[in-house]
Parts: structure tokens; C-alpha cells; sequence
């Protein structure tokens, strides 16, 4: 696919559009003729630019998971000097050891003084076992746009957003979203978020494991689920601004250095390894329509193989407005123990499994074969409800699902959220059983 837009000539990059398609093999440039034609590093790049490669993944990856990027830029990101530590309050306080127990937390409390994305970062658990996988989850709030320029050398960010229209401004050019969205920013792009609104709130996972990608559909067939065509990758866009701060995340700490230059430079790229944004409500939600519903997995929007076959480093899976039509059927999630570790948020509205203490911005963490379910109020309705159609309308949950345990952060400021009376939204829950009952 060949895209030619406006010229980006100086300041913050402008130039908009989004070319559709899930990883593809996307070539757009703002500036004709800043593309080489046929090869990807020749002698002299067009129009003075630099040539860089940005692999996001080793050289010799098969190639239908192969993800990189010829950058061609005003200047190779190799013109920098070191980086020096950054300390971070919440990052720096580290992790506390995997516990069965199930948790949840209330939001994130609004900052109080100026706060970009970075000093707004809050880690909600990691899981951490080895360089090449599991995810680490955050959250975060902010009230004003960045004015220095991040990337993370430890993983792809996923954000979730549920407070504010963000304004991504990236290598590859510029995505829009709000709550209801989502993007992923590829490992290793810079990137710079601006804010539109007074505040900025919502979830990142950071993913450590392998590119996120889109499922397998199975005897699904052809369409459905999440549908290629809704991913929307921006078109090149770029600016020539003075000294910017560049901040990097290595190795789960920070370190940053001051460039005398931005390095959202890029004028032109090819490639598949690029930032990407969907819309979440156009997600194709499949499940019965007889008796029973299927496991959650069916809602899976993304997900990261691990290298046991169906075991995911992680799945990004929603739990969006859908009908309920289930006959003689128990509707809400039914009570379950896993393998996997669920780390779950929500967007917007009522989450079906819980009548209360869930909201936007708080969390909820059920380890690996902890017991969970509905709550006992909203057991009790299922069991009474009239089993006629019904719409569950206005939500959006959403869980981070890993093979990995989570090792809830030790941030004294996210602890300060913990609902320590979680387990007894289960109270009531009382033994029924009678054996003469027909
Ligand atoms: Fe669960």
C-alpha cells in the first residue's frame, strides 16, 4: 500500500490519516519521494534522510512473525548521548511476592500537581519470570501532555484507555483515541502522549513475550472476533523541534538523556512493525445461542503465544456490550478455577459478574487456581432473572489473562487502594444443599 499526504514541514506533527489492515506490510511517506524505490538502505537515502531498521523481532523469526521497519529520518536515533538513571517513585519500589489471594483496587487517585504520562505511572503487578515473557500491568493518570519523548526497551505497551482523548504522537506518525479504544505501541518507539482533555487515565500492559497478533478463528471460519480491517496504523508524520528529553524504560527502571533535537523525526516508512489503534466496540462478540456459554477466550481480541502451543503469554480479552439469550442457563461467568491468571479493568459501565466495588480505573487480580465467580447478590438475581433476551448494554471490561503469576506492585501509593474486605463479596454464599430436593 502506497500513502502520499501533506508535508509535516516543521513544529508538532500534524499530518493525519490511519491506513487499515493488521500488521501489514505499510509503506507511507510525508514527503513525496522520501521512500527508496526498490531497495531499503541505498548509498544515499532520498532526500538526505537516514535509513534505519527497526526489527521488533530477531532476524530469524519465521517470517509470518517477523515484525520491522525502515525509518527513514532527519537524523539515525544513534546520534545520542548515554543515558543516565531516572528515579521513579512508584517503578523503583518494586514488586511484592505472588500470593494465591484474590485482590482488588479501587482507581488511581487523580494527581494533584502537574503529571505527564511518565511521572503518572503507576505498576499495578508483574509477572517478570524471564526477559522474553509475561507482561507487567499498569496504570496510570495525567494532566498534562508530555513534552519529553519515552520508549520501553522491556516490551510493547497495550493501552487501555477510560478518562480523556489522548494524542499519541509516534516514529510512524499520529493516533487518535479515546475510552472505548485502544492501541499498541510497538517495543522500542518512541513516543509522546498529548493530552486533549484535562486528564488522561487508564491501563497499560506491557507485554514482554511476543508481538501481540490477532487469534486463530478455528471452526469460527473466516470472519469474526476482532476483524483485521478495524486496526488502524497512522500515516508518516514528523516534526523539527529543539531539545527534547528522551526517557527510556531498560531493564524495569528508567533512564533518560537530552537530545538537541526531537527524534519524532521520521518522514517516511515501510514495514510492519508500527503502532496500531481499534476500536474496541467493533469487536464481532460470538457466543450461544442455545444453553451454557463458551469459556472467555471467546471474547479474545489479542494475544501473545507463548512456546507451548495454546498456552498465551498473554490474551487481551474484552467483555463488550452483547445479547444474552441462553436458555436454561446460570448467564453471568460462572464460578471457575484456572490456570491462568486474570488481571481484569474496566472501561466504562457495570461489569456482569460483580453488583458493586468495580468500577472504571480499579482492578482486580484472581491468581492462578483462586476461586472466583459472581458475588452472592449477583448469583442470587441470575437464579431468579426470567431467562428472556437481554441486552447487556453501555460496559466494557476487560482482562489481561497470562500463564504467569502477577506479583501485585509494593508501591505504598498503590497499596493505599486496596479493598481489603474483597473476599467478602462472596459472604452469603451459604451451603443449600438438600438431598430430598425436587
Ligand atoms: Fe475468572
Amino acid at each position: 500500500m502506497r500513502v502520499d499526504h501533506p508535508i509535516s514541514l516543521a513544529g508538532t506533527a500534524t499530518t493525519k490519516g490511519y491506513m487499515s489492515g493488521f500488521a501489514n506490510e505499510f509503506a507511507t511517506e510525508a514527503v513525496p519521494c522520501a521512500l527508496p524505490a526498490g531497495q531499503n538502505s541505498p548509498q544515499r537515502a532520498p532526500l538526505g534522510l537516514y535509513a534505519e531498521q527497526l526489527s521488533g523481532t530477531a532476524f530469524t523469526m519465521p517470517r509470518a512473525e517477523m515484525r520491522r521497519t525502515w525509518l527513514y529520518r532527519v537524523r539515525p536515533s544513534a546520534a545520542q548521548p548515554a543515558f543516565r538513571s531516572l528515579e521513579h517513585i512508584a517503578i523503583d519500589a518494586g514488586f511484592e511476592r505472588a500470593s494465591p489471594n484474590r485482590l482488588r483496587w479501587d482507581p488511581h487517585p487523580a494527581p494533584t500537581v502537574a503529571t505527564d504520562l511518565i511521572d503518572g505511572l503507576a505498576p499495578i503487578a508483574t509477572t517478570c519470570l524471564a526477559p522474553h515473557d509475561g507482561v507487567t500491568a499498569y496504570r496510570y493518570a495525567a494532566n498534562r501532555s508530555m513534552e519529553r519523548v519515552f520508549y520501553s526497551a522491556d516490551g510493547e505497551w497495550l493501552f487501555v484507555p477510560h478518562e480523556g482523548r489522548h494524542r499519541f504522537v509516534t516514529e510512524c506518525g499520529v493516533l487518535e483515541l479515546g475510552p472505548g479504544e485502544i492501541c499498541v505501541i510497538p517495543r522500542g518507539m518512541k513516543f509522546r502522549l498529548e493530552l486533549h482533555d484535562d486528564m488522561a487515565k487508564g491501563y497499560i500492559c506491557e507485554n514482554h513475550g511476543a508481538e501481540l497478533r490477532l487469534p486463530d478463528l478455528g471452526p469460527i471460519g473466516s470472519n469474526g472476533l476482532a476483524n483485521p480491517r478495524d486496526f488502524l496504523t497512522p500515516v508518516a508524520a514528523f516534526e523539527e523541534k529543539g531539545p527534547t528529553t528522551l526517557v527510556a524504560k531498560f531493564d524495569g527502571t528508567l533512564w533518560q538523556t537530552e537530545l538537541g533535537h526531537s527524534p519524532l523525526d521520521v518522514v517516511a516508512w515501510h514495514g510492519n512493525n508500527a503502532p496500531y489503534k481499534y476500536d474496541l466496540f467493533r469487536f464481532n462478540a460470538i457466543g450461544t445461542i442455545s444453553y451454557d456459554h463458551p469459556d472467555p477466550s471467546i471474547y479474545t481480541v489479542l494475544t501473545s503465544p507463548s512456546a507451548v502451543r495454546g498456552l498465551a503469554n498473554v490474551d487481551f480479552v474484552i467483555f463488550p456490550p452483547r445479547w444474552l439469550v441462553a436458555e436454561n442457563t446460570f448467564r453471568p461467568p460462572w464460578y471457575h478455577r484456572n490456570l491462568m491468571n486474570e488481571l481484569m479493568g474496566l472501561v466504562t459501565g457495570v461489569y456482569d459478574a460483580k453488583a458493586d466495588g468495580f468500577v472504571p480505573g480499579g482492578v482486580s487480580l484472581h491468581p492462578r487456581m483462586s476461586a472466583h465467580g459472581p458475588d452472592a447478590r449477583t448469583t442470587e438475581r441470575a437464579e431468579a432473572a426470567p431467562l428472556e433476551p437481554h441486552r447487556i448494554e453501555g460496559t466494557m471490561a476487560f482482562m489481561f489473562e497470562t500463564h504467569a503469576l502477577f506479583r501485585p506492585s509494593a508501591f505504598p501509593g498503590f497499596n493505599a487502594t486496596v479493598q481489603p474486605d474483597y473476599d467478602s463479596c462472596w459472604d452469603g454464599l451459604e451451603g443449600r444443599f438438600r438431598r430430598d430436593a425436587r
